[in-house]
């Protein structure tokens, strides 16, 4: 099925434009890998697309965060959104929490997944292990995000390649739904970047850098001034012989460096490996072209944290615009599924 087919909202009509949906956990620093993965894509797309992009703080509670941190979090997290360059004119910028029908439809979700489906989940499972106390909403992740990307219809869901299972659930549960229940949903697609999906760890490469990782020396944070790059970018750990090729299996630190300048430098990691005889001069070139790329983020974040109710108005601008369209599609996936309307004669 496609959008036009069931969309609702007064532009359905003659909408040439692609909806987009993409949100972020506000758990941690954010960084790099979300920043490649994600982020870039979103602020380099939204004039071509209809977009929604926002913070996911209900799924930030599915592990243990104190509440004054999760505020804090949200806030400088959708600062930086605007920083990386959302323009909340073009893109519709809100906060999870903020939009009710991102749980009611997660229920209908819920009622649609299978207790083996969520169980089979990857991070689920790393997420989960040797871990006490687990919380349900962990184990029913996934059926919140695929609330959040079926409440706006959403044709393209740009991600990192961490969340491809996900996203994959989410378009087996569209189809299972209007399987059983008549056409309501649009079935998404991921939409993963060919260079910068998949970004690791610094300090142990064959692990994806992450905001919960155990070495902050790893990660480069988006918000990390030039010396911190430098500094994290020289220690990066590589192996003993000194060629420079990529090759992800026999060499990851080298290649997750090269990985980071052909995404800087737009070109594929193996070209950028041209002309390197030595690790130092490609550690010089990897760290001058993150630190340029995230000089302007950086300096238009200290702006925005400085006024954090600028901020919170763009947000809730964006969060009315996001509930005209949530409303529209829980509704119908309510009436479909038999749900008693108030309304109903
Ligand atoms: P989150 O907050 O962990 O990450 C946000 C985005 O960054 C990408 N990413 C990476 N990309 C490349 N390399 C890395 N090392 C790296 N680490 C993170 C992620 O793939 C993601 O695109 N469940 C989601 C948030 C979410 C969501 C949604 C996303 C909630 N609802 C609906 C899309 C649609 C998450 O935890 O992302």
């Amino acid at each position: 099925m496609t959008r036009d087919q069931v969309s609702t909202d007064q532009e359905s009509s003659n909408r040439p434009k692609e909806r987009v949906l993409s949100l972020i956990k506000p758990t941690g620093d954010v960084h790099l890998g979300s920043y490649l993965g994600a982020l870039r894509g979103w602020a380099a797309d939204q004039q071509a697309n209809d977009a929604f992009h926002g913070v996911a703080d209900l799924h930030a509670l599915t592990v243990e965060v104190q509440p004054a941190e999760l505020r804090a979090r949200t806030l400088q997290v959708a600062a930086i959104l605007l920083a990386v360059g959302i323009d909340p004119d073009a893109s519709t910028l809100f906060v999870q929490s903020h939009v009710h029908e991102h749980c009611e439809l997660a229920w209908l979700m819920e009622c649609t997944v299978s207790f083996g489906e969520l169980r089979r989940m990857h991070q689920f499972k790393e997420k989960s292990e040797g871990v006490e106390g687990v919380r349900a909403s962990l184990f029913t992740y996934p059926a919140l995000m695929a609330a959040d990307i079926l409440v706006y219809d959403a044709d393209q869901v740009p991600v990192g390649d961490d969340q491809r299972q996900h996203l994959e659930l989410a378009r087996d549960l569209a189809i299972r739904f209007n399987h059983r229940y008549g056409e309501t949903f649009v079935v998404p697609e991921a939409a993963i970047p060919k260079v910068g999906a998949r970004v690791m760890d610094l300090q142990h490469p064959t692990r994806k850098m992450s905001k919960t990782a155990e070495s902050p020396q790893g990660t480069i944070a988006l918000l990390d001034d030039p010396e911190a790059i430098e500094r994290k970018v020289r220690r990066a750990v590589t192996d003993a012989a000194s060629e420079v090729c990529y090759d992800p299996t026999a060499k990851p630190g080298v290649s997750n460096l090269l990985e980071l300048l052909g995404a800087f430098t737009g070109r594929s990691p193996a070209e950028a490996a041209a002309g390197y005889t030595r690790y130092g001069d490609l550690k010089s070139d990897v760290a001058a072209a993150i630190i340029e790329a995230l000089r302007p983020v950086r300096q238009r974040y200290t702006e925005l944290a400085a006024d954090p109710a600028g901020v919170m108005e763009i947000l809730a601008k964006g969060a009315a615009r996001a509930s005209d369209v949530a409303a529209a599609t829980l509704a119908r996936a309510k009436t479909a599924v038999g749900l008693l309307r108030p309304d109903d004669r």
